[in-house]
């Protein structure tokens, strides 16, 4: 499948390598076209390289992998033709880290992220999901023993059963379905209590599991 990922840092390369590594077409996206760090990728991996346009042309479904401050402008760039009616898969969170560590929430509880990104491009369908990991465990999630947990907002069905395989195919097992892309707050507004895992536990490679009888 060709596939857009928006964003060349550490989540954008994880995703991309990833599914290039699946046997997808992949385009990395960045603010310009030469972006060193998309290079990087293509000579790496074998994929392509572009700016954010060209990767959002290239996919039938995109990833954001872009600073949650960015993410609009960046999907604008990205120009609503080439993003038409397509899945948009979304890693991002609305952080401000402007005051330092630990950085806060742009965005939170009556709205978020996923949901701006819906309302300012309503044809596209925005599944928002692997937010709450760091990128090696989006990527593997059996680097961590047992079954840990997942979650998926979106407002259609299909895309979100889309976001579901890709996931499969990254080696989820435990993938919770939280609703419409109204339910994004929940798993946005859990990096406050991420952040704190890190900083207690001395790694970000950690996950939640949900367990329920
Ligand atoms: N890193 C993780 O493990 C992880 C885990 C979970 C979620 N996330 C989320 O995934 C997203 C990407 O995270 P990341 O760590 O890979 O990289 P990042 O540094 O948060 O974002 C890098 C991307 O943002 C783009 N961008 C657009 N406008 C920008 C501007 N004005 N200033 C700076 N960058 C701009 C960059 O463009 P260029 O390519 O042109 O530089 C680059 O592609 C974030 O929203 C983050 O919260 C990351």
């Amino acid at each position: 499948m060709k596939i857009g990922v928006l964003g060349t840092g550490v989540a954008g390369q994880a995703i991309a390598g990833k599914l290039q590594s699946l046997g997808h077409d992949v385009m990395m996206g960045g603010r310009s076209a030469d972006n060193e760090k998309a290079v990087a990728f293509k000579v790496r991996a074998g994929g392509r390289a572009g700016a954010f346009s060209d990767a959002a042309a290239h996919g039938d479904v995109l990833f954001n992998c872009t600073r949650g401050d960015a993410t609009i402008d960046v999907l604008h760039q990205a120009g609503e033709a080439n993003l038409g009616e397509k899945v948009l898969i979304d890693v991002a969170n609305p952080l401000d880290f402007s005051k330092g560590f630990p950085p806060t929430l742009t965005i939170a509880n009556t709205d978020s992220l996923a949901e701006m990104i819906q309302r300012e491009f309503p044809a596209v369908k925005v599944v928002k999901t692997l937010n709450t990991v760091t990128a090696s465990i989006m990527i593997e999630p059996k680097k961590l023993p047992g079954a840990h947990s997942v979650f998926l907002s979106g407002n259609d069905a299909a895309a979100k059963g889309r976001a579901r395989d890709f996931l499969v195919a990254f080696g989820w097992t435990s993938i919770i379905d939280l609703g419409d892309i109204t339910s994004a707050r929940g798993p946005e507004q859990l990096l406050p209590l991420w952040i704190q895992l890190y900083r207690a536990l001395g790694t970000a490679e950690f996950n939640v599991a949900v367990i329920k009888v």
